[in-house]
């Protein structure tokens, strides 16, 4: 085989899954998802619940929710298409639209503007869609596609004013180097210019100091701190100012939520949607695991909690089916975008079976709901997390 064919992704991924079918029992640590399907193996990634085989689409498990920066192979990946078989030597990003002056940067000029750093907690729009009821299509994501990381690069605003924005800029658009299969619209979303001008919007090529990997966008990719991740294009090359919204499959129908709550099952008009932008108040049990045998005495409970823009309130617990509930000890980590993680301190009366469940409140009043909102696309899935234990 030629060293440029066995450069291609999907022959890649051919030889991983023949591959996979040999090696599967080599790697106890692997989960998979699909119980038909042969397990997969991607360097660096053990122990990642594999969504999607086409297309690479890792979830983490959540008993990783334990640390406040999420270890870069231990952070969910989502890729709508092939990962770009890119050189890096010839990336360049181009900067025009509605502005005074269009440029493009090559990655060596993009390292000399002043780096900024932000820890936001990333989480994919589709996050929980399995939990839904009706089931909805879609990758059908579990609890763990999110995750936080100190991501660092140039400030979007500083690249633009260097441009130039005309008055007439009003969103700014993202197109990602993706490889498109087909007849698949390429990955080009749009944000309105006062995010793309906030001082923690960043063109990020690093993520936990180290320059980005592959999986999440080397070597550039936006930042769109507290959004949805479909805000943070990867693999970015093109940065255009617009005089309104872009349109395209990724906006619209992709990425829109109904104006109003609707039954589960409905059908929901487009017009009756909206694009989805920052992300909800939301609370994850990370231990104990969901369906764990636990020795009786003190236990602790714990897990993470985010909010997108706001910040968390509170996180309780209720260890006795919602009835009452208790305040958990916040960490001591934070910053503005990222998650806390929460601690529990649980003493259980007797043994028997318990169901634990973690509801958050942010700084902007929003409490987790009993049952998420409904939606034909299974966007934002947010009910208070339970786990079932049972105390020996
Ligand atoms: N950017 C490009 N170019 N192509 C993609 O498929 N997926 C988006 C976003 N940026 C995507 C993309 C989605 S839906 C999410 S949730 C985040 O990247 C995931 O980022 P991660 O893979 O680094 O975790």
């Amino acid at each position: 085989m030629t060293f440029e064919a066995m450069n291609s992704k999907r022959i890649f991924l051919k030889q991983a899954s023949a591959a996979a079918l040999i090696t599967a029992s080599a790697h106890p640590m692997l989960t998979w998802a699909l119980p038909q399907e042969p397990a997969v193996s991607l360097p660096g990634e053990q122990s990642m619940v594999l969504r999607s085989f086409r297309f690479i689409d890792l979830e983490s498990p959540v008993e990783y929710f334990n640390t406040w920066l999420t270890p870069v192979p231990h952070f969910f990946v989502r890729n709508h298409m092939y990962e770009p078989i890119e050189t890096q030597d010839d990336w360049s990003l181009t900067i025009g639209g509605e502005v005074d002056k269009p440029f493009s940067l090559s990655l060596r000029e993009l390292s000399r503007l002043e780096i900024h750093s932000v820890v936001n907690t990333l989480e994919c729009a589709g996050n929980g869609r399995g939990l839904y009821r009706p089931q909805v299509p879609g990758i059908q994501w579990g609890k763990g596609a999110v995750g936080t990381a100190r991501f660092s690069g140039p400030r979007l605003r500083d690249v633009l004013q260097r441009a130039g924005v005309k008055s007439t800029g009003k969103h700014v658009m993202f197109r990602g180097l993706d490889e498109v299969p087909g007849k698949v619209p390429p990955f080009i979303r749009s944000i309105p210019i006062e995010k793309a001008l906030d001082v923690d919007t960043l063109i990020a090529t690093h993520m936990n100091g180290s320059p980005l990997s592959k999986h999440h966008g080397a070597p550039a990719r936006a930042l769109v701190p507290g959004w949805i991740g479909a805000a943070s294009c990867k693999w970015l090359t093109e940065i255009k100012v617009l005089n309104t919204e872009f349109v395209g499959n990724f906006m619209s129908p992709g990425y829109r939520f109904p104006n109003q709550p609707v039954k589960p099952g409905e059908a929901v008009k487009p017009e009756d949607t909206h694009p989805l932008t920052a992300l909800t108040v939301k609370s994850v049990i990370a231990g104990p695991g969901d369906g764990a045998s636990l020795k009786a005495g003190r236990l602790a409970i714990h897990g993470a909690a985010w909010a997108g823009e706001a910040d968390i309130a509170k996180v309780e617990i209720s260890a006795d089916g919602g009835t009452t509930w208790s305040s958990a000890k916040l960490g001591r980590e934070q910053a503005h975008y990222a998650w806390r993680l929460w601690s529990f301190d649980w003493k259980p009366p007797k043994s028997g079976e318990y169901t634990l469940q973690s509801r958050a409140t942010d700084s902007q009043g929003r409490t987790q709901p009993a049952v998420a909102g409904w939606n034909p696309s299974g966007y934002l899935y947010n009910a208070i997390d339970e786990v079932k234990v049972r105390v020996l």
